[in-house]
């Protein structure tokens, strides 16, 4: 779907050009040689894996390796016994990155029986120094190391690190660079997430993500719509904009432009029936954008706005730059501007210093504001960040109990919230053949919420209308209507 390169016509004997994304080309070509001696000693292709943790921006990342990964001649496999397998990892808690050791020990495991395999790992934790000392330390068997920053160049690690023994590193500490026009393997046809920025200048107190995504840069407007007019030429209805807080999207571009603006832009391209968009710092929420969401056909009525703590104290403390009464007024107009927009959020308990007071404030927040959904999270230390230093650390029994409370009232309240939909008909985008029974297809609605219906894979990427007959808490059984 992009600007298709032909790369047989590459000379990979001349010198790499220094422009990019023709840098990139030329590797893959010479990743390509690789391939074939492969496919000539085994009779097969090389099987590659990509396994991404954490969040939506990972996803989409892992989609542009995977990209390169068949550009190149790689089959792809959703299995780890493969010839090439990449952890794109998350670091944002603690447990994403003891998932990791633990796979990375049952990798070396099987690569001691297969010793041409090729491990590679990328992602938000490879831009921790501690991290990079203990893999040289303690797993030389990786053979690839790169971090956020540099992800574009991965055809050009990737040929390194197939020619030589060993292990390759390249981490960047930050940059400012975009390269645009690399070769994408979306997931699903239907839809799609688009990156429209990159890193965070937010510095919440607790987040590692602005040191390791480093600081805020916006795409162009019109490689953005571009790259969405290309997507809906190929058949995608549904677009996800994604950056860590979309709501400061384009404020530092050369020619400033506003989040409102380009979703009004993007709005026009035709065949594009939904937008999504996250995440949204409440902080930087317009009145312009709660405007253009009041007045468009396609943005969905859906908002994940985290709301972190529901103590003015600790969200001072996490440096959110809101408070409670700030953030209720929010809501308020926005349920007034668009009165079916379901809310979803992010909830932290146990930040250092949290009393029970400052947790009751939370629960009155979720009993307040009513989300259709909220994740919820127990607070992890991350080195580095300005609370990991505060010395209030709270106990992990309370934590754990707080937890238990918060979580039975999020779903309390969000199967009250779903249940206020029962009976209703709703256009939903079906999305896949359910895994557990095939007789069923799985869709979203506008508001995000899950609906199983009777249906046949000829219905996913389709925008249908449900009855939702009946609410199982968080989703629906439902039934098409014409
Ligand atoms: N501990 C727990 N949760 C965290 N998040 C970010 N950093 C931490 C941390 N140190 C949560 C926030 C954010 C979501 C993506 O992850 O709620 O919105
Ligand atoms: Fe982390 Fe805050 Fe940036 Fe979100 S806005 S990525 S929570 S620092």
């Amino acid at each position: 779907m992009y600007n298709e390169v032909d790369l047989d016509k590459i000379d990979i004997n001349s010198d790499p050009p220094s422009e990019e994304p023709a840098r990139q080309y030329y590797y893959m070509a010479k990743c390509r040689n690789w391939v074939q001696d492969f496919i000539e000693q085994k009779g097969r292709r090389p099987a590659a894996c990509i396994q991404t943790f954490g969040c939506q921006m990972n996803a989409r990342d892992s989609e542009k390796l995977m990209g390169i990964l068949e550009n190149i001649g790689f089959e792809q496999s959703d299995n780890e016994e493969a010839d090439f397998v990449l952890y794109n990892t998350c670091t944002v808690r603690e447990n994403a990155n003891n998932k990791v050791w633990g796979r990375l020990g049952y990798l070396n495991a099987y690569k001691k029986c297969h010793p041409h395999m090729k491990i590679a790992l990328c992602g938000c934790m490879m831009q921790e120094p501690e991290v990079i000392e203990k893999l040289q330390r303690s797993y030389p068997f990786v053979n690839l190391v790169f971090g956020t920053h540099n992800i574009y160049k991965f055809a050009e690690l990737l040929e390194t690190s197939l020619m030589q023994k060993g292990m390759v590193i390249d981490i960047w500490k930050d940059t400012d660079k975009i390269v645009e026009d690399l070769p994408v393997e979306r997931k699903y046809n239907f839809k799609s997430g688009v990156n429209i920025m990159f890193g965070c200048n937010n510095f919440c107190s607790y987040c590692i993500v602005p040191y390791v995504r480093g600081r805020e840069r916006s795409r162009k407007p019109e490689d953005i719509l571009l790259e969405i007019e290309k997507l809906a030429a190929d058949g995608v209805v549904e677009v996800m904009l994604l950056g860590q807080n979309v709501n400061s999207y384009g404020k530092n571009l050369k020619e400033p432009i506003t989040f409102a603006e380009l979703l009004r832009r993007i709005e026009k391209i035709e065949g594009i029936k939904r937008i999504r968009f996250m995440t949204s710092h409440p902080k930087d929420l317009s009145e312009e954008l709660i405007e253009v969401m009041r007045n468009s056909e396609k943005i969905c009525r859906h908002l994940h706005l985290p709301l972190q703590s529901g103590s003015s104290r600790i969200l001072k403390e996490m440096n959110r730059q809101y408070g409670k009464e700030q953030y209720l007024s929010l809501v308020e107009k926005l349920r007034k501007a668009v009165p079916d927009i379901a809310l979803t959020t992010d909830i932290i308990v146990g930040f250092p210093g949290e009393t029970e007071e400052d947790f009751l404030e939370t629960m009155d927040m979720v009993k307040q504001v009513g989300y259709e959904s909220a994740f919820t999270f127990i607070y992890s230390k991350r080195t580095g960040t300005p609370a990991a230093a505060k010395g209030d650390q709270i106990p992990e029994d309370v934590v754990k109990e707080r937890f238990q409370r918060l979580l039975k009232e999020v779903q309390r309240i969000a199967a009250k919230k779903a249940s206020a939909y029962t009976g209703k008909t709703e256009p939903v985008l079906v999305e896949e053949v359910n895994e557990q029974d095939k007789t069923l297809v799985t869709g979203r609605l506008s508001s995000n919420f899950v609906v199983h219906l009777p249906g046949t894979e000829e219905m996913i990427g389709k925008i249908i209308h449900v009855k939702l007959k009946e609410c199982k808490g968080f989703y629906f059984y439902g039934e098409a209507v014409e």
